[in-house]
């Protein structure tokens, strides 16, 4: 059997896959590696295997995540697979929002369409397979709001006990929603997402649970199948950039490894440039960026895109490793600016959460200050649905809080009056 295992990505020690492990004894965090040279020889990888194969999972057709089950976690048996048939997202061309940006070839890939509204099930399916395969009894994890929908849904799949621990007043409605629906136990914390991200780290060393975190790197396994999925809808052409929003920074890192190994593995030939998005008040990796990565200053993060308000994010070294691999950037919008892009993208008939949206806003500025060019390819990562965050649009339409707010308009039952609106 061909082995996979985890590597630490500072000293380079290796751990078996089947260790219970989310940091290196040198305290760096892990990478799960595959043998890609006998994946590739086993199984005669390629782009064609990809685009010929026909994936079925427990007896239905399925692309997405496990399409990809070969570089994601060959060692699976399809037992013991634990799928909602995540991924499979569109890829929008839309003339309104390239229009707005001064864009020709933009496209936007909807991870919002994913099971739970978020790309998180795209890594969760993976985490939830390995916890399930390690035969562990509780899966834990810290919050913005995402994570916990998630986590729960699958907890509830594959009948393990879920605990969610989440930051007080700073998670969407339609988030603690779904977690509080599907069954999951939600804490919520008097502290932010940090001290929630510190508590997982403790739970997991005093007692046992298994955190389903960005830190777990399977997660990041099922998260690398956005880009190949987009890869393979571009017929395999590569874009000049992919924009995404960071927080916790598990895409960032996710999405390197992911074009590494596709060039690794000889299914691209270039590789596109990476512009991290974050929000003003939550950019550490931002403020880190422009000091040459020469530190990290951890930050009281403060934006109304909650699912992106992080101050310490648990993912940056490994982020770093993607921004040299892919010659990426980091550039930080402002609130204003997120909303505004929010506004264009829902008007769209797509839309967004606020931090998907911060995506948009920073390919703007970044288009504006001419980093990024109009003759351009680029692809945008929408990262959750519109109907997690509710609420920021009713502020932003009934409360007339924003530039391009839509308020509903009252009327008495009368064809008079509907007539006025025609
Ligand atoms: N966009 C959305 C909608 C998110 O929920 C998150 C993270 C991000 C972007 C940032 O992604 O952490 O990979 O840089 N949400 C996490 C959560 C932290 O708990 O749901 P990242």
């Amino acid at each position: 059997m061909i082995s996979s295992l985890l590597k630490c990505i500072s000293c380079g020690k290796e751990f078996p896959l089947t260790e219970v492990r989310f940091t290196c004894t040198c305290g760096n965090l892990l990478d799960v590696e595959h043998d890609l040279s006998a994946l590739k020889k086993k199984f005669r990888l390629s782009k064609k295997y990809f685009d010929s194969k026909n994936t079925t999972l427990h007896g239905q057709p399925s692309g997405g995540v496990w399409h990809f089950h070969e570089i994601v976690l060959p060692s699976a048996k399809e037992n013991e697979i634990v799928s909602k048939q995540e991924g499979n997202t569109r890829l929008y061309q839309n003339r309104k929002i390239s229009s707005w940006l001064g864009l020709k070839r933009f496209y936007l890939k909807h991870e919002g369409e994913n099971p739970t509204g978020s790309f998180k099930d795209r890594g969760m399916t993976v985490a939830t397979t390995q916890a399930k395969r390690l035969r562990q009894k509780a899966v834990v994890c810290a919050s913005t709001g995402n994570t916990s929908a998630s986590l729960a849904a699958y907890a509830s799949e594959a009948d393990i006990t879920g605990l969610v621990l989440i930051p007080k007043g700073n998670v969407a409605v339609g988030k603690i929603s779904q977690a509080l629906a599907y069954g999951t136990k939600t804490l919520v914390v008097n502290g932010d997402f940090d001290d929630c991200m510190r508590l997982i780290f403790e739970a997991q060393e005093k007692l046992q649970a298994y955190p389903l975190n960005s830190i777990n790197p399977f997660r990041l396994e099922g998260q690398k199948t956005i880009i190949w999925e987009t890869l393979q809808q571009l017929d395999w052409k590569v874009p000049d950039w992919f924009v995404f929003p960071g927080g916790n920074l598990g895409n960032t890192s996710a999405f390197g490894k992911a074009l590494h190994e596709a060039h690794q593995l000889g299914f691209i030939e270039k590789m596109p440039r990476f512009a991290v998005i974050q929000a003003e008040g939550a950019s550490p990796f931002y403020q880190a960026f422009k000091n040459g990565f020469k530190e990290l200053k951890a930050q009281k993060a403060e934006t109304i895109a909650t699912a992106i308000k992080i101050g310490n994010p648990a993912n940056y070294t490994k982020a770093i490793r993607s921004l040299r691999w892919t010659n990426g950037i980091v550039e930080s919008v402002t609130d204003e600016e997120i909303l505004d892009a929010k506004s264009v993208v829902d008007a769209a008939g797509i839309g967004a959460e606020p931090a998907s949206c911060a995506t948009v806003a920073g390919l703007k500025k970044l288009l504006s200050a001419g980093t990024i060019k109009p003759k351009e390819t680029v692809v945008g990562i929408l990262t959750g649905n519109i109907l997690k965050d509710p609420q920021i649009i009713v502020d932003y339409h009934i409360g007339k809080k924003g530039n391009r707010s839509n308020p509903p308009v009252e009327i008495a039952p009368s064809i008079n009056e509907v007539a006025k609106f025609l």
